[in-house]
């Protein structure tokens, strides 16, 4: 919910707060950020997991989701399959205005998620 208040939504005016908890024990918040050129906007799930990747993480237990909405904000379908390259098991956290939070798994919301398989030598994905 304080991830939240970071967020840069003059056009939509709908705030998103998230909080990603790494394997390590760390959290990483996040917060929309829209853009003009509306496309460009981006999700406050995929900024708190781009923080913690850029910090060295790789190995994720859940990410919370806020919003002052009445009911619950389910991640975007773009958001999901960020998230699934590292890992289906990710719980995912829903938090609404005056409701408590409601827990799903990754792969209860996005349950056939395109995996890339790399050929040859090279990093092996995460998941
Ligand atoms: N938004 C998120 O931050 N996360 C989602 O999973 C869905 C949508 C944001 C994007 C935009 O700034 C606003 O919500 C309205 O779509």
């Amino acid at each position: 919910m304080k991830a939240k208040e970071a967020a840069y939504a003059p056009y939509s005016n709908f705030k998103v707060g998230a909080v990603i908890l790494t394997a390590s024990g760390r959290t990483f918040t996040g917060a929309n950020i829209e853009n003009g050129s509306y496309s460009l906007t981006i999700c406050a799930e995929r900024v708190a997991l781009y923080r913690a990747i850029m910090e060295g993480e790789r190995d994720f237990i859940a990410i919370a989701i806020a919003t002052d909405s009445k009911s619950p904000a389910f991640p975007c379908g773009s958001c999901l399959q960020t998230l699934s390259e590292f890992g289906s098991e990710i719980e995912i956290w829903l938090k609404s205005g005056d409701k408590g939070g409601q827990r799903f798994t990754l792969s209860e919301l996005l349950p056939k998620p395109f995996h890339f398989e790399p050929k040859g030598k090279g990093e092996a994905p995460c998941r």
